[in-house]
């Protein structure tokens, strides 16, 4: 295949702004520079005269003034609850109840799984996300759904079929068993794992609704498959901590249950994990496990505040989830906007003046956690992430003025005028958003999005 490139103002993270000192040393800025990409991966990128003159026959599709980062990387959603996004007044528990479970139920049905993964993948890729890892329902036609689309797309995407067994905590005609999710999960790991850019995630749905039985399934699939992620929810409200403990007695705390199954090791992501021991965090640290800081999901459902100096602390990798539809957005610059009141609203709790400065959500902070951070709690940071030369040409264009107060808040301060104006610029589309700021999507260095051919 031909060269393919683009020219704009280049930002991107090369490294963990919470390590690097002054933060500004984990970005690369190229005010006006260009990416070159072939098969699907990117081969070049500099400063726009050195590259045209290193590849004189490429031309760049042309986003000068436009700011270009890497593409987003939501590390936990649920794409079957696309429909119920933003239901009213409930907490997790009374939220899968009323809401979730009945929606998706409807997975059984292959078409009514097509519609909405394609429905999914048009709104995530219109946000900027060009890798998701997303639960699906306890029926396999959900998860063929899912993979089929992303494979057509040829996104980057994970998912499993997501177990819950336990009587009284999803709907009878919802549940599985235990050896529905281990044939189940093993057919579709064969059929999927490696195909496109499909991975597969071992995705038993959290501890209160999986029995013993189940979780001894997860564990055999995940012995027999070393390399898999495994996707699961992690310590997020207190009444889901609660029956948890009094379901699994033998166990001194919520992240035990799944350690004493096999399951916390390197690719292990566990969403939420809010209500964490020091203990707890320092075990998912030792494992090299993953956790997943979903703010819009935290705020919407009235679970909690995630605490990332902790995590950092203890060196666990995190990254950032919409989780749509517990959070009300499939943007993760939206999310953005909910993380960095978290953080705010921490700095003024006395205990934690001390992390004043880890708890404020800067824009480097901010792009690091929603691409970078984020391919490394999946361990796929060799892939994706960064515009590095060698992975995947996956990024987003963005139109720092795309509303009129973006527009005025922006006056002459463009992108391409430092790396303070670029910050300052991106972290107004965080602060602003509107969904017009997302200009175009690239996922393999194809087109997938494109506000001009809404
Ligand atoms: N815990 C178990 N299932 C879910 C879910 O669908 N959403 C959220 N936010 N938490 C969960
Ligand atoms: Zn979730």
């Amino acid at each position: 295949m031909s060269k393919k490139a683009v020219r704009g103002t280049l930002l991107d993270c090369i490294a963990d702004p919470w390590l690097a000192g002054d933060e500004r040393k984990a970005v690369r800025y190229l005010p006006d520079g260009v990416l070159v990409w072939q098969d699907g991966l990117i081969i070049a990128i500099g400063p726009a005269d050195e590259v045209l003159r290193a590849h004189p026959d490429v031309n760049p599709e042309d986003y000068s003034g436009e700011l270009i980062v890497p593409g987003f990387v939501d590390v936990h959603l649920h794409y079957a609850q696309t429909r119920i996004i933003g239901s009213f007044g409930r907490q997790l528990l009374e939220w899968l109840q009323i809401f979730t479970f009945p929606e998706e139920l409807k997975f059984r049905d292959k078409s009514y799984a097509d519609e909405v993964a394609g429905l999914f993948f048009e709104v995530l890729l219109a946000c900027g996300t060009t890798t998701v890892q997303s639960f699906a329902t306890t029926h396999p036609n959900s998860v063929t759904a899912f993979f089929e689309e992303a494979e057509r797309l040829g996104i980057q995407a994970l998912c499993g079929l997501t177990g819950i067994d336990r009587e009284g905590t999803a709907p009878d005609a919802y549940r599985d068993t235990p050896e529905s999710f281990y044939e189940g999960s093993k057919e579709l790991i064969e059929r999927y794992h490696g195909r496109g850019r499909c991975i597969y995630s071992i995705s038993p749905r959290f501890a209160f609704g999986s029995t013993t039985e189940q979780l001894r399934m997860a564990g055999k699939l995940a012995s027999e498959h070393p390399d898999l992620p495994i996707q699961t929810h992690l310590s997020e409200n207190p009444a889901e901590i609660e029956s948890v403990l009094e379901f699994f007695p033998d166990c001194g705390d919520y992240l035990e249950v799944y350690e004493k199954h096999g399951l916390v090791r390197p690719r292990f992501v566990a969403g939420h994990s809010i209500y964490l021991s020091e203990d707890e965090f320092r075990r998912l640290g030792e494992k090299g496990a993953s956790v997943a800081f979903c703010p819009a999901s935290n705020l919407f459902l009235g679970s909690g505040f995630f605490q990332w100096d902790r995590a950092n602390h203890y060196g666990v990798r995190w990254g950032l989830g919409c989780d749509s539809g517990g959070g009300n957005t499939l943007s993760l610059l939206r999310t953005l906007d909910d993380g960095y009141k978290v953080g705010m609203l921490q700095v003024v709790t006395s205990d934690r003046e001390k992390c004043e400065e880890s708890l404020r959500l800067s824009a480097i902070k901010a792009l690091y956690a929603a691409t970078l951070g984020s391919a490394r709690s999946l361990y796929l940071e060799n892939q994706i992430g960064n515009l590095e030369v060698g992975k995947a040409a996956d990024f987003v264009v963005l139109d720092t003025g795309a509303s009129r107060v973006l527009d005025e808040r922006r006056g002459s301060d463009r992108p391409r005028t430092s790396l303070e104006a670029a910050c300052h610029q991106f972290f107004g589309l965080m602060m602003l958003y509107v969904p017009d700021v997302v200009k175009a999507t690239y996922s393999s260095g194809n087109r997938l999005f494109d506000r001009n051919n809404r």
